[in-house]
């Protein structure tokens, strides 16, 4: 069904099936657009609705689909919906503030943005006052383009013992002005290097200035569960173990956005934050990773596109600690074929958040869980209780990312046809669940196609669009439904008007079969699933 090999899939054909079937737009594009912003159209628009949808049955309102927990017990899930915007300390507490201020450089002539720690100069030896060619640390193609220029502008081809390397944070204001960047032609377009936050600043109140009234847009939706976990302890039922979920937007100011919307300025994250006692949180990490994993594979990611790996010890993030887990699952995009790209990282938190926020907020072991199942036990035998700082299983994934890999994966073209395109998205995602048609527009199909039409709208409309097509021949009709993806097409006939058949045809196998009108309800239900 999927394409065994994905490096025959052209991200530019995808990205143009996207545009010209709305799925997704260049965000502000009759202005231009705006870079690192994507718009849904409506075809995206509801395939994002089906995911998210998706996740939250699995999470929250059937968690894990009903598999029970390393406890054995069924696992119990909340949701909350938390701000955008929070007080600022709530990410000086995360280490936002201080861990995202990473020196950047822009280059004025090219518009390029990079990383100052990453950018090394090379030039000639005691030549003070020639020409320095900057490239890109550990960027074999840089370099090379660095001496090239270097060896044009000196006119010969200069040995290594000749060469001098620096890095370019050691650079004076002098040394700048006769830098060339690494995509430029020009030298001293290099800006001084500067902290860049990559939180998005706001500003609070109608007279408020930056400095005094500074707000962020969240870059993450976790922060959000956490400081509101004592929140949620003290007002429901919930227990040690438990999770908070949440779907949200998440603003980060990347420094390149690119290859479509993996790599965004403004994205949507699907995020479980799952308290468990720290003797407990080794199992419930492998039960997240595992479950999270054949996750993405039920909802049409099967395959070897789909990858879980497990990350290296020098890849642990600030809150993690040695020896607690975390993993990535990867999907081969076109963009990253044939290495791999994040779709969701599973990580084993530890009580770092908890503690920071214990500590920022001055709560300290007010915000410690009472665990009256655990402890010493008193004289009458009953546990004396525990209070402690849960550790936390993070399954955090990308909702933006989870809809490209989606589309890369479902975009087959035609074997025999490479213009005509069919898009498998699993039944479950899929933005039209159905079509119905009359074979002509004439001879009362038209007004049995509407009454079919008006059924399915009535029992699946709030999964996904019923469309119906009276326009071009059937021929046609299908392959616009086969390009948006719709698993099933219910054809009125002559022989409708005077049996009541009609024909279901299936996207993947273009098969044709006959059943009752009636049973077209029946039969769209199975096909989905339900
Ligand atoms: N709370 C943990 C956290 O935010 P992350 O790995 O930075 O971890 C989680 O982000 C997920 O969010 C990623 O796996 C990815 O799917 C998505 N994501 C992160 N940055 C993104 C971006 N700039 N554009 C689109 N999706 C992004």
């Amino acid at each position: 069904m999927t394409d065994k090999n994905p490096t025959t899939k052209s991200m530019d054909d995808i990205m143009a099936l996207c545009k010209r079937r709305g799925f997704v737009y260049q965000a502000s594009e009759i202005y231009g657009g705006i870079n690192g912003f994507w718009d849904y159209g409506p075809l995206g628009a509801q395939l994002k609705k089906n995911l998210r949808d998706a996740w939250w049955q699995d999470v929250v309102m059937n968690p894990c689909q009903g598999k029970p927990g390393p406890n054995g017990q069924p696992v119990r899930i909340v949701p909350v919906d938390t701000c955008i915007i929070q007080n600022p300390k709530v990410w000086e507490a995360s280490g936002h503030v201080g861990g995202f201020n990473d020196p950047m450089v822009d280059c004025r002539e090219t518009k390029n943005r990079y990383r100052a720690d990453h950018l090394l100069c090379i030039g000639e030896k005691g030549d003070k006052a020639g020409r320095m060619y900057v490239y890109i640390e550990a960027n074999e193609k840089s370099y090379e383009a660095a001496r090239k220029k270097l060896d044009k502008y000196k006119k010969r081809t200069l040995n290594d013992d000749e060469i001098d390397i620096c890095s370019l944070t050691d650079l004076s204001a002098d040394g700048l002005a006769i830098s060339v960047g690494p995509d430029a032609t020009e030298a001293g377009t290099l800006t001084e290097p500067r902290a860049f936050n990559l939180m998005f600043p706001t500003v609070i109140g109608a007279t408020g200035d930056l400095e005094d009234n500074k707000a962020y847009l969240r870059p993450e939706t976790a922060q959000g569960i956490f400081i509101n976990f004592k929140n949620v302890v003290d007002t429901t039922r919930v227990g040690v173990p438990f999770g908070i979920a949440q779907t949200g937007k998440a603003f980060r100011n990347e420094v390149t956005p690119r290859n479509f919307t993996f790599r965004s300025r403004e994205f949507e994250q699907m995020e479980i934050e799952f308290f468990c006692h720290p003797d407990e949180a080794k199992d419930w990490y492998v039960f997240w990773r595992d479950w999270r994993m054949s996750w993405w594979q039920e909802i049409g990611l099967a395959g070897d596109n789909l990858i879980l790996r497990e990350h290296d010890r020098d890849e642990l993030a600030h809150y993690a600690k040695e020896g607690a887990g975390t993993s990535d699952i990867e999907y081969r995009f076109p963009f990253t074929a044939p290495g791999y790209g994040e779709l969701e990282g599973i990580a084993d938190r530890t009580d770092f958040d908890l503690k920071q926020h214990a500590e920022h907020s001055g709560l300290g072991d007010k915000l410690k869980y009472f665990d009256p199942t655990r402890g010493e036990l008193a004289k009458n035998g009953q546990p004396k209780g525990e209070r402690y700082f849960p550790y936390v299983i993070e399954p955090s994934a990308g909702l933006d990312r989870g809809v490209l890999a989606i589309l890369c994966e479902a975009y087959t073209p035609d074997p025999d046809r490479p213009s005509k395109v069919f898009m498998k998205f699993h039944p479950r995602v899929a933005p039209i669940k159905a079509a119905v048609f009359p074979l002509v527009n004439k001879d009362g199909m038209p007004e049995k196609a509407a009454e079919l039409h008006r059924e399915l709208v009535k029992r699946f409309g709030h999964l996904g669009m019923i469309e119906t097509d009276a326009k071009q021949s059937i021929g046609k009709r299908y392959a616009r439904m086969d390009e948006a993806g719709c698993p099933l097409c219910f054809t009125i006939d002559g022989q409708t008007m005077t049996d009541n058949t009609i024909t279901v045809r299936d996207r993947d196998t273009a098969g044709q079969q006959r059943i009752a009108m009636t049973d077209a309800g029946d039969h769209l239900a199975a096909a989905l699933g339900l």
